[in-house]
């Protein structure tokens, strides 16, 4: 398994990848996802394996101190296997920042609190219009 940089040829293994889990504000609109995932300050990363996307992450960052993972997801059959780490580790190496703030969706806390972290605030997602 190998973690690369999102290419337009990894959407339609993305798109896929959505779908399966109902990620629906994502795949409403696949061109909208399209430019999110490569628009400037986004860092997104994919990992394939024999050839076929198995998972994925997008983190906003200014490059320098902060970023944000909006987005992480692995294939439901991929999962355990260490696909989850390696995204969010190569997103820290390549955010270029010194740290990545996250909203934890439910069930993930074991997950997110084997890596090094605090824990010192809670999280809001505020809805933009419809969002
Ligand atoms: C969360 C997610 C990305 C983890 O990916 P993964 O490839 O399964 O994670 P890893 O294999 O790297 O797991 C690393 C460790 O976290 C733990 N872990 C992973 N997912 C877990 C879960 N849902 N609940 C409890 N522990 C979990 C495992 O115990 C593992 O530790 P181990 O190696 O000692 O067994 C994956 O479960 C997923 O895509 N979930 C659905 C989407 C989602 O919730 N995304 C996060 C949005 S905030």
């Amino acid at each position: 398994m190998r973690i690369e940089p999102f290419a337009a040829e990894h959407f339609p293994g993305i798109l896929e990848l959505l779908e399966e889990e109902q990620w629906t504000t994502l795949t409403a609109d696949p061109q909208a996802t399209l430019r999110s995932l490569s628009a400037p300050g986004v860092v997104s990363l994919v990992a394939v394996e024999e050839g076929r996307v198995v998972g994925f992450a997008q983190t906003l960052t200014d490059g320098v101190i902060q970023a944000y993972l909006c987005r992480l997801l692995v294939a439901r059959p991929h999962r355990g296997r260490g696909a989850g780490t390696k995204l969010v580790q190569s997103s820290l190496s390549a955010s270029g920042a010194q740290r990545i703030d996250l909203l934890a969706a439910e069930g993930t806390e074991a997950f997110y609190g084997s890596f090094p972290h605090s824990h010192a605030w809670s999280g809001y997602r505020l809805a933009c219009g419809s969002a």
